[in-house]
């Protein structure tokens, strides 16, 4: 079948309804920075599908701003943590008729409903209605950011939960070492991952057992953010979730001026996290960004594929960008490897297999790409985009890939099939080159 036929039906296959699932087998519900990436590709097939996506998306939306990572539009026990464990209509600001998880993601809809309006701004009334009714909902959410999760008030926010972000990449290792087990609860036979996922692939029990230790603490708590700053021992300034928000930030700026609204406050959320991104995390020792840990007042000192994010949010001098670039290419594609591995290469603990402490993620590359662009590394990005859409076409939609050269033992496959994001971002790479 042509490749872009069968996107397309994996995007129909897992929707349910006004809302898409990631992977119909591994993760039924809906996820908040999927589900951007998703509307952007359902754009290509189905306009009206790829507004209701959003529109879903933001009834979660609490009323502090805060979009929550998953949306529970019905119930399916297949899965944990569903809804029982997040108990967020304990708190006074999750929607009254809809049950969500109790964090948030990175922030996409500023950029992803900026790249639509390329296309369908002028042209379709119902998505210029889309963006006048979720314009505002996009500020919300960025205000919730700054207000709650930039204590310092230094335009960097951070992630109280490792499922915020890049869920297991190594850079959370120590933070969540920091975590008594012994106060932990054993939530081993809870999980129905496995049943579904090689174990090889996925995070361990100790760490499943730290990540819901977490979602207990903000549940004690009540989602007080207050009270989760002083008390949570995960609290991380992660470069790819900053580079995202910057981006959406700069995406609202478009959007602005698209509604004639005024933007100021947008742009000074912008400047001063643009400002401090560069002071306080890039090592020009490395020349490379590095994640900062509020807890032990450091870098984390292991590059990941969320390092490379800044290219994406122009946050980079012209030399800081070619000093990027040029530890992307020594250190994430040496070997023949597959861009984009999402731990580099030479670091004793890249794993090609385990998910987001190697393996290939689409939305990365997707973003790789346009930083790349627009920084007129024109020859880079055309390799990242002439890889992904191979490693795709190659070996099908899945959710991660082996950045390994192919061997008869490598397949390169990894984690769920017919994964959405994957499908959808294929067909934005395809409709612009
Ligand atoms: C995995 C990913 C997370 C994604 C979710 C649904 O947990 O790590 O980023 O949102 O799956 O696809």
């Amino acid at each position: 079948m042509d490749p872009k036929l069968q996107a397309a039906q994996i995007l129909n296959d897992n929707n349910r309804g006004g809302y898409t699932v990631p992977s119909p087998r591994l993760y039924p519900f809906q996820w908040n920075w999927d589900s951007g990436f998703i509307a952007l590709g359902l754009s290509y097939v189905n306009e009206e599908k790829a507004f209701a996506e959003i529109r879903n998306m933001f009834k979660g939306q609490w009323s502090n701003g805060m979009l929550p990572h998953m949306n529970f539009h019905h119930v399916d026990p297949s899965y944990f943590p569903g809804p029982e464990l997040w108990g967020s209509d304990e708190t006074e600001w999750a929607p009254k008729n809809l049950l969500t998880s109790g964090i948030t993601q990175p922030p996409v809809y500023g950029f992803i409903l900026s790249r639509m309006a390329e296309r369908l701004w002028g042209v379709n009334h119902s998505f210029e209605a889309l963006v006048r009714e979720i314009y505002p909902k996009i500020i919300a959410s960025h205000q919730y950011l700054y207000n709650f999760r930039d204590p310092a008030k230094e335009g960097l926010v951070y992630i109280h939960h490792n499922w915020e972000s890049a869920d297991n990449s190594p850079a959370w290792d120590d933070a969540l070492s920091r975590i008594n087990l012994t106060e932990a609860r054993d939530v081993s036979s809870l999980r129905r991952d496995l049943k579904v996922a090689d174990a090889s692939q996925r995070p361990t029990n100790d760490n499943y057992n730290r990540y819901i230790y977490l979602v207990d603490l903000f549940k004690k708590y009540k989602y007080d953010d207050k009270a989760i700053f002083e008390y949570c021992p995960f609290l991380i300034q992660d470069i790819l979730f900053n580079s995202m928000l910057i981006r959406s930030n700069e995406g609202l700026i478009h959007l602005a001026s698209l509604l004639k609204e005024d933007n100021t406050m947008v742009r000074e959320w912008n400047q001063r996290s643009i400002t401090t991104l560069n002071k306080k995390c890039w090592s020009g020792a490395d020349n490379f960004y590095y994640d900062f840990d509020l807890r032990t007042t450091e870098l984390i000192k292991i590059k990941v594929s969320g390092g490379l994010m800044p290219l994406f949010a122009g946050v980079c001098t012209t030399g800081q960008a070619n000093d990027l670039k040029n530890t992307m290419m020594k250190s994430f594609k040496a070997n023949n490897y597959t861009l984009c591995p999402s731990c580099a290469i030479d670091e004793p603990c890249f794993d090609p297999v385990k998910y987001w402490r190697g393996p290939v993620w689409i939305n990365v590359n997707w973003m790789l790409y346009h930083g790349l662009k627009r920084y007129g590394f024109d020859k880079e990005a055309a390799m990242v985009c002439k890889e992904t859409i191979h490693l795709i076409e190659k070996n099908g939609f899945y959710e991660y890939f082996d950045p390994r050269p192919e061997t008869p033992e490598n397949k390169k496959k990894l984690g769920g099939d017919n994964f959405s994001w994957t499908a959808a971002l294929y067909l934005d790479f395809v409709h612009n080159v």
